[in-house]
């Protein structure tokens, strides 16, 4: 089997076709089950036998993962160093081949180990209303028991106890030790959530906001809203992008797809009195709680807004003044090529990409650097252990 590709699986190849194959390794012989067979070029299989294991490979810790079982993780059967270096590749490639890059990118681990990090998570929930994760590329929903990779208390929070009626539950413990619980119905609308607190008078009570620590201080989050899921991850972020801003007195910031501030407000005493951060986020319950978390800055401000061609340039108009600095931190699918452009039309001192998707940040990494950027530093950091995920933090400089 050859190398990894992005989403995690070997690229192995049959009679002429390419075979995308999950659970195995790089240069193990494997037996494969083909599990989705419906495009001329290739194929989908799960490796179900191995006839020659690689020496990363390692027994699972989760009794859930494997062959057509839950599909939360992809490498439970990874030696966690392996995990790296597997996504230091991925990455390595999707720059090379989607953005021109020739780079080096280790990727670092964060403290606290590879299970039992996941501090914000969806369970799904079937029609009888236990919960679970979904099987890969499946709706079919896995009852568990536990989740080895989700915080204790997030995961007894959910499982092993009934949802009837609900299509999902989300789930997140803040740095109190709160979990808090928000039933979706069966279209993904939240309809209640509840919070339970450590040692609480009240076993259960409606939810608020929650705690999170980073940066040596205190950030105000709706209950289960937009975190960074590993709970050493907010800390190694903002350490990255102050250092990759560089952001001095004076100096106005753009924090793009702020969530709760937590970029902008790290900025924000570096800039001072007479710099200033504008956080921009689309989602009304996270302007709330930056608003509320840069509540001690005068030099900082929310807008609620959309970050997209149209909306960007409105913003920049009524910025009035260009960024010396813009830091964005988009969904899944990335900015884009018209967001990017904009951005290097700014004429922006420093640009600081983070991305949690290594193809999205190459697309929008070929668009910047084409206007005039280059890449100055780049950092990945395994953010989601046990799966192929990756988080980066990406410089461009004029
Ligand atoms: C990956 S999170 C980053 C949040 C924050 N930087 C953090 O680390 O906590 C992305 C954020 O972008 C917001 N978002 C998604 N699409 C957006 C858009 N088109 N315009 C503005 N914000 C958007 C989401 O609500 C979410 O809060």
């Amino acid at each position: 089997m050859g190398a990894v590709a992005h989403g995690g699986h070997c690229v192995a190849r049959h009679e002429g076709r390419v075979v995308f194959v999950r659970h195995g390794l790089p240069g193990e012989r494997v037996v494969v089950r083909v599990t989705e067979d419906r495009h001329p070029g290739f194929c989908r299989a799960d490796a179900v036998e191995v006839l020659e294991a690689s020496s990363a490979r390692v027994e699972r810790p989760c009794p859930h993962s494997g062959p057509g079982r839950c599909g939360g993780c992809d490498w439970q059967h990874v030696d966690p160093a392996e995990q790296r270096r597997l996504k230091a590749a991925v990455v390595r490639e999707q720059l090379s081949r989607l953005a021109g890059l020739d780079v080096d990118v280790p990727v670092e681990e964060l403290p606290g180990g590879p299970l039992r990090w996941r501090s914000r998570a969806r369970f799904a929930v079937d029609r009888t209303g236990a919960a679970g994760l979904r099987r890969h590329r499946s709706h079919d929903v896995v009852v568990l028991d536990d989740c080895p990779i989700t915080e204790e208390s997030a995961a007894a929070a959910v499982l092993r106890r009934p949802w009837p009626g609900a299509g999902a539950v989300d789930v997140s413990v803040d740095s109190t030790g709160a979990v808090t619980t928000t039933r979706l119905d069966r279209r993904g609308r939240p309809t209640s959530s509840r919070v339970v607190r450590p040692g609480g008078a009240l076993p259960e009570e409606p939810a608020g906001r929650a705690e999170r620590r980073a940066g040596g201080r205190d950030w105000e989050v709706e209950g289960t809203g937009f975190w960074q899921v590993h709970p050493a991850a907010a800390d190694a972020l903002v350490a990255a992008v102050s250092a990759f801003a560089d952001v001095r007195a004076g100096e106005t910031v753009l924090d793009l797809y702020a969530g709760a501030g937590l970029f902008g407000g790290a900025l924000a005493p570096a800039v001072g009195p007479t710099g200033r951060v504008v956080c921009v986020e689309s989602d009304p319950g996270a302007c709330a709680a930056a608003d509320a978390n840069l509540s001690g800055f005068p030099q900082a401000e929310v807008w609620q807004g959309d970050v997209d061609a149209e909306g960007l340039a409105g913003l920049l108009a009524d910025l009035g003044t260009a960024p010396d600095v813009v830091v964005l931190d988009p969904p899944r699918a990335g900015a884009g090529r018209e967001v990017s452009r904009l951005l290097a039309g700014t004429g922006a001192r420093a640009v600081v990409y983070v991305a949690c998707d290594p193809a999205a940040l190459a697309r929008d990494l070929a668009a910047v650097t084409g206007e005039g950027y280059r890449l100055a530093g780049i950092r990945g950091f395994d953010a989601f252990p046990m799966t192929a995920h990756v988080e980066c933090v990406a410089l461009l400089v004029r």
